[in-house]
């Protein structure tokens, strides 16, 4: 009986390593930009197909995103209770609410369209969470036709993003479902 016992633990270890196999993400730095994302977006829809959970998915983003790509930042604003409240995300500790409007965050908001800022000294009301940070995107993300929150993503270097990246983390958002 003992022995029927420990083969089952051992077979449960086996199947549950082979399982967490697969999240592990294979990074393909070689490439250029868009090859990356080429690479990296089936990865981000196995990993979050068939989860319903948001801040699993949300946060299992930002850490794809982060590994792929060593931006300085990367992560979630979510609509809550009319402004922008921090969610998961990857990067040093950021300001957690912002309101509608304000910086870039709260303008791809009331836009409701991405913004590309290539030198954040030169967006006015541009909101440092890091002193660090040269360059952003923001990106809205949709439900049900309203923008439920942003994707931002900061970077220490110049003009860092462009109409790729604005592409591909588009075609990511899409991957998020929000039925909970
Ligand atoms: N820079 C953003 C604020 C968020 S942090 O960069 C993480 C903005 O201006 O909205």
């Amino acid at each position: 009986m003992i022995k029927n016992d420990i083969s089952l633990i051992k077979f449960n270890r086996l199947v549950f390593t082979f399982v967490n196999m697969a999240e592990d993400l294979s990074i393909n730095t070689s490439g250029n930009k868009a090859e990356q994302y080429q690479s990296l977006v089936p990865q981000i829809q196995a990993l979050v197909t068939g989860e319903t959970d948001l801040v699993a998915n949300l946060g299992n983003i930002c850490a794809a995103l982060k590994e792929q790509f060593s931006w300085l930042w990367v992560g979630f604003y979510l609509v809550k209770q009319g402004e922008l409240v921090l969610g998961p995300f990857q990067g040093p500790v950021a300001c957690t609410r912002i309101a509608k409007g304000r910086g870039v965050c709260g303008a791809a908001w009331q836009q409701e369209q991405t913004i590309i800022v290539p030198d954040v000294n030169e967006f006015p009301g541009h909101i440092a969470c890091s002193s660090a940070s040269v360059s952003e995107i923001v990106i809205p993300v949709f439900n049900k036709g309203e923008v439920a929150g942003v994707l931002d993503v900061d970077s220490e270097h110049a003009a860092h993003f462009d109409e790729t990246d604005a592409q591909y983390l588009t075609e990511i958002l899409k991957l998020i479902s929000f039925n909970e």
